[in-house]
């Protein structure tokens, strides 16, 4: 790890001081999930960014995506797949793949790569580790975001913090996910809106 995740800790507790976005339950997934302030009827829709060279079709469909043996921080991502009008959209397909702490991808098999499917109220959770960085790029997940029969959004995640933010020419605050340190886990939150 070649972040400060004593500074995050402490600016994460700073932002959620206020608010409890995941509730108080161990699993954040099973806490109801509120709207955020960044969908309102008619607001913006999720911008896309490039797949980038590692995308890779037919990744398993899981949540959990740590197996044994594997370095980083834990980090659980949980969030909403929204209509424009914010409404939550169930049997959404969200596919995410990611680099391991040393910023590398598993472009034989599937490691650090899962898909699933919204739950009937629209939420999704992804157990995982914190994804390093690599030349030329910030901390980033990668993910897909599809309805039935719609067309597919392809976006980046980002951390807050993260001082390799300014020099990634594809960072966009808009897609900065919420963190928050819980316990050992980085808790983070992010929702989709689709068009
Ligand atoms: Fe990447």
């Amino acid at each position: 790890m070649i972040d400060t995740p004593t500074r995050r800790t402490v600016l994460g507790a700073g932002a959620f001081a206020a608010g409890s976005l995941f509730g108080m339950d161990r699993s954040l997934a099973e806490a109801p999930l509120s709207l955020t302030p960044a969908c309102h009827d008619g607001g913006e829709i999720t911008l896309r960014q490039t797949e980038g060279p590692f995308f890779k079709p037919s990744s398993p469909e899981r949540s959990e995506l740590i197996e044994s043996g594997m370095t980083g921080q834990r980090i659980e991502l949980v969030g909403l797949v929204l209509s424009r009008a914010c409404k939550p959209i169930a049997g959404v397909l969200v596919d995410f793949w990611h680099a391991d702490d040393k910023g590398e991808y598993d472009n034989s098999g599937f490691r650090l790569r899962g898909h699933q499917f919204t739950d009937a109220e629209g939420r999704y959770r992804l157990h995982s580790i914190v994804p390093g960085a690599y030349p030329g790029r910030t901390r980033h997940f990668h993910v897909k975001v599809q309805r039935r029969g719609g067309s597919v959004l392809t976006t980046q995640l980002y951390f807050p913090d993260e001082p390799g933010n300014r020099s990634d020419g594809l960072f966009r605050k808009e897609l900065l996910m919420r963190t928050a340190e819980k316990e050992g886990l980085l808790a983070a939150r992010f929702d989709f809106v689709l068009g």
